[in-house]
C-alpha cells in the first residue's frame, strides 16, 4: 500500500522560503497555464505603452524567483520585483546574476516588502527612487487605498505604467491586494492579474512536496471568486479591459502535454486571468 503523503499548512513566507528550491522545475500545472496566459497578453502591453515613452516601470507584486519579472525586463521594461520570502527572492537575484544578458539586472530592482504591512515596508521609498529617465509621473499619494491611508498622505512617489501579479492573489485579503495596486498606477494604468479559479480552489490550494520531508507544504490560501475579485477592483477604481480568461486541463491529450500532474486535473477551471485598468 502506498504511504500516506502528511499535510503541513505553513504560515506563507515559511512555506515559500522553501518551495523556492523547487518552484522553478517542480512540473506546476498552475505555472504552465499562467505562461500561456501572461505570453499572450503581456507583450503588446510593454510595446503599445512603449511607443509613446522610452521605457515602461512595470511592478512585478509577488514576484517570486521572478518567472514574470524575467520576461517584463527582456521585453525592455524597467521592472520593480515585489516580495516578502527571502528564498525565493534569493532565487531570482542569482537567476539576475547569473543571466546571459548582463544588462537584464540594471533593469529590475528587487524590493523585500510584505504586501500586507503596506504602506509601511520598502515599496514607497524604492518608488521613489526610480532612475529619472523612466518616463513615471511624480504623484503624492492621495490615501485613495484603504490600508493605513494616513501614512501615505506625505510620500512622493512615482506611479508606474503598469503591475503585474501572477498567483499571488490567493495569498492576500482582496481588499489589501487593490489598494496597493490602486496606490501605485498611474491613472489609466494597467493591472494584468491571474489568479487560482475558485472552482480547482475549492478542492485543493498552491502547495509542493518537500523534497526534504515528503510531506505536502501549503502556505495560507484564500479562495476568491471571480465575483468577490471584480467587485472589490472596482471600489478601488479599476474596470475590466476585455474579457476574463478561464483555462484548464482540456482533456486527456491536454493533460500528456501538460505533464503526469495534470491529469487529475482533467475538465477543472484551474486558471483565471484578467486585464484591469484604473479609472483616471
Ligand atoms: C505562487 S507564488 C507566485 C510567484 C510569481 N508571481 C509566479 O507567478 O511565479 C506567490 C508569491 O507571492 C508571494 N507573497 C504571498 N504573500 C505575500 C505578501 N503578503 N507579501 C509579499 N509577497 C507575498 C510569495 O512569497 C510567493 O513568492
Amino acid at each position: 500500500m502506498a504511504a500516506t503523503r502528511e499535510e503541513q499548512r505553513l504560515p506563507t513566507m515559511a512555506a515559500y522560503d522553501r518551495w523556492a528550491a523547487t518552484y522553478d522545475s517542480d512540473g506546476n500545472i498552475m505555472q504552465m497555464l499562467d505562461d500561456i496566459f501572461i505570453g499572450k497578453h503581456l507583450p503588446p502591453l510593454i510595446q503599445d505603452a512603449s511607443s509613446p515613452h522610452p521605457q515602461t516601470v512595470v511592478v512585478d507584486l509577488g514576484c517570486g524567483t521572478g518567472r514574470n519579472t524575467l520576461k517584463l525586463a527582456r521585453l525592455g521594461a524597467t521592472v520593480v520585483a515585489v516580495d516578502n520570502s527571502v528564498g525565493m527572492v534569493r532565487r531570482l537575484r542569482e537567476k539576475l546574476a547569473q543571466d546571459e544578458d548582463a544588462t537584464l539586472a540594471q533593469r529590475v530592482t528587487v524590493v523585500m516588502q510584505d504586501l500586507s504591512a503596506f504602506p509601511a515596508g520598502d515599496l514607497l521609498p524604492a518608488l521613489s527612487t526610480l532612475p529619472p529617465h523612466s518616463e513615471t509621473s511624480d504623484v503624492a499619494t492621495t490615501g485613495q487605498n484603504d490600508v493605513n491611508a494616513d501614512a501615505t498622505a506625505s510620500t512622493d512617489i512615482k506611479k508606474v505604467d503598469g503591475v503585474v501579479s501572477t498567483l499571488v492573489l490567493e495569498h492576500l485579503s482582496l481588499k489589501t491586494f487593490f489598494a496597493v495596486a490602486a496606490a501605485i498606477l498611474k491613472p489609466q494604468g494597467w493591472l494584468l492579474l491571474t489568479n487560482m479559479h475558485a472552482d480547482i480552489g475549492a478542492c485543493t490550494s498552491a502547495g509542493f512536496v518537500d523534497p526534504v520531508t515528503g510531506n505536502k507544504v501549503r502556505p495560507v490560501s484564500i479562495n476568491h471568486t471571480e465575483e468577490d475579485i471584480l467587485s472589490v477592483a472596482r471600489t478601488h477604481g479599476f474596470a475590466l479591459d476585455g474579457a476574463v480568461s478561464e483555462d484548464g486541463v482540456r482533456d486527456e491529450a491536454h493533460a500528456a502535454k501538460l505533464g503526469p500532474r495534470a491529469l487529475k486535473w482533467v475538465g477543472y477551471k484551474m486558471h483565471l486571468g484578467m486585464l484591469l485598468r484604473l479609472d483616471g
